[in-house]
C-alpha cells in the first residue's frame, strides 16, 4: 500500500490534520498540503479547443505525484456545508487533465481507495457533513475511485477534535485496518 494524505484545510495543524494524523500514526504516508499551493480555478475549454491552454501554476506536477499513490486519505474541514475551495479547485482541474492523453487520469485512478476524515463544528454533525460526504462519494464514483470509509470529527479551534473520543476511537480503528491492509499487500 502506498498512502498519500492530502490536507485540504487553509490552516496548518488544525482539527482535520490532527485527526488524520491519528489515522496515520503508525503508518508510512506521504503528505500533500494544498495550502502550500495557489492553484488556478479551471478555465473550461472543453468545447472550444482541441486542448486546454497550459496553466503554469505547478498543478500538473502535483497531479503526477498524486497519481503515484494507490490509497488516499483526504483530511477535510467543512466550509459552508461543503469542501474548502482549494480542494474543489484541485478536483475541478481533473476535468482538464482527464483530457490529457499522457496522464490517462481516469484509468490511473480507477480502483484506488479513498478514506476521508471530515471535521466540522455544528450539530447535528452527521447532518452538517452529509452534503460533503455525498458529494465526495459521487466524485469518487464518477472518476472510478472507491470511497471506503469516512470518519467525522467535531471541533472548531485547532485541537478541539482531540476531545471527540468517538472520532479518535474510529481513527485508531482505521489505523489498525490500514496497517493490516499494508501487511496483507506486502505478503
Ligand atoms: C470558511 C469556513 C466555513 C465554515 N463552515 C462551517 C460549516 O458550514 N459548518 C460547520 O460545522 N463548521 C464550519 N466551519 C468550521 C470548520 O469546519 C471547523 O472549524 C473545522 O474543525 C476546521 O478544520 P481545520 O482546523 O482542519 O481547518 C467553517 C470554517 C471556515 C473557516
Amino acid at each position: 500500500m502506498n498512502l498519500l494524505t492530502i490536507y485540504t484545510s487553509s490552516r496548518r495543524n488544525g482539527n482535520s490534520e490532527q485527526l488524520a494524523k491519528h489515522v496515520t500514526a503508525t503508518i508510512n504516508t506521504a503528505e500533500l498540503f494544498l495550502s502550500d499551493f495557489s492553484f488556478q480555478p479551471i478555465k473550461d475549454q472543453r468545447h472550444s479547443r482541441q486542448t486546454f491552454d497550459p496553466i503554469h501554476d505547478g498543478y500538473r506536477d502535483v497531479l503526477e505525484t498524486f497519481l503515484q499513490y494507490d490509497t488516499y486519505l483526504f483530511a477535510i474541514p467543512v466550509y459552508w456545508f461543503s469542501m474548502p475551495a482549494q480542494l474543489k479547485i484541485f478536483i475541478d482541474r481533473w476535468s482538464q487533465y482527464m483530457r490529457d492523453p499522457q496522464l490517462r487520469l481516469k484509468d490511473q485512478l480507477t480502483g484506488k481507495k479513498v478514506y476521508l476524515v471530515v471535521t466540522a463544528n455544528d450539530e447535528p454533525l452527521e447532518q452538517i457533513t452529509a452534503p460533503l460526504v455525498q458529494q465526495f462519494d459521487l466524485i469518487c464514483n464518477f472518476i472510478g475511485l472507491e470511497l471506503v470509509e469516512v470518519i467525522i470529527g467535531k471541533g472548531n479551534k485547532p485541537g478541539e477534535v482531540l476531545e471527540d473520543h468517538t472520532a479518535l476511537q474510529k481513527a485508531a480503528e482505521l489505523n489498525k485496518k490500514l496497517l493490516n491492509r499494508a501487511e496483507a499487500l506486502r505478503k
